[in-house]
């Protein structure tokens, strides 16, 4: 009889100990992010505006390994830099950030106010630069740095009702790649994450506008969103968390300048 032999192969990502930043992170994929990386062992630092959800994650995040969270709202650049300066006292110099942010409006062109764009830019695109500005010197001294900036699908296939996002988020796969080629030297990889339908918070408040209009029930919203896509379902928010840990990684260390679909295969286009 032949010896029975059971091998084992778990990928290891090598990113223990790495201190990682996630924005937006107390609900939905930042939290399934946050989730993700800390389960790789890094060090994570979340933030979000209200601090009742945030405390009971970063709980979860301590069950893991060491965590922090600071009460931020991404759209004011003075909450980044204290968010950015509390996590380098409590868990040490930055090598992920992980940039997300609620969504803009979900409102046609002509239905949106000026300050609702202003709004829109400083939240969906700012928040982003500044977090990356805050990052990056520190990456480019230690020669090792993961950026994953999470957009949307939209950056590719626009939808009507959200104008702002479609708007900004094509705008983020362009920063991307400009921030790619400028960082690669420097050993740092910057990447994008195309979000499909995901089931979370944002996506049943985008469904109540719908169901409202088209006199839907939820689950026929949800049966009729899930039959558009080739996957034949909406996805969960780990299968966003893990992605953008492969992509933080040190097993991801040849990709930059991508903007990556997780989409089920929503995105009709070849490019
Ligand atoms: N879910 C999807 O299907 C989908 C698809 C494409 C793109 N996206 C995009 O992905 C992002 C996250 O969506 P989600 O589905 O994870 O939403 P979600 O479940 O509603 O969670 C949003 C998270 O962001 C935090 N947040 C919102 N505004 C913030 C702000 N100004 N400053 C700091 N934290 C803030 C929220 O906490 P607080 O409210 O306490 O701040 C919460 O933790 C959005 O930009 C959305 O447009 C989502």
């Amino acid at each position: 009889m032949l010896p029975l032999r059971l091998y084992i192969h778990v990928m290891d990502l090598q990113i223990e100990d790495r201190v990682a930043m996630v924005a937006a992170s107390s609900k939905g994929l930042g939290k399934a992010c946050a989730l993700a990386l800390a389960r790789e062992g890094c060090r994570v630092s979340i933030c979000a505006r209200h601090s009742d959800e945030l405390e009971r994650v970063k709980d979860e995040l301590l069950d893991i390994g060491p965590a922090h969270a600071t009460r931020a709202d991404v759209s004011s650049p003075e909450d980044l830099r204290n968010w950015y300066e509390e996590t380098v006292d409590a868990l040490g110099q930055v090598d992920i950030l992980v940039t997300n942010t609620g969504g803009p409006p979900v409102k046609k062109f002509m239905e949106l106010e000026d300050d609702e764009w202003r709004i829109g830019v400083q939240s969906t695109l700012l928040n982003v630069v500044t977090l990356s500005r805050l990052v990056l010197p520190g990456m480019q001294s230690r020669r090792w740095g993961r950026i994953v900036h999470l957009t949307s699908l939209v950056a590719k296939q626009p939808i009507d009702e959200l104008t702002i996002s479609s708007t900004i988020r094509s705008g983020l796969s362009g920063l991307t790649k400009t921030m790619a080629n400028q960082f690669g030297p420097d050993r740092i990889t910057v990447n994008a994450i195309l979000t499909g339908h995901i089931l979370t918070d944002r996506q049943y408040a985008l469904a109540e506008r719908r169901v409202h209009e088209s006199g839907l029930s939820y689950d026929q919203y949800f049966n009729q969103a899930a039959a558009e896509i080739p996957l034949r379902r909406l996805g969960e928010p780990k299968e966003i968390g893990e992605v953008v840990a492969f992509l933080a990684s040190e097993r991801a260390s040849y990709i930059t300048g991508v903007s990556l679909q997780v989409d089920g295969g929503v995105i009709k286009s070849t490019w």
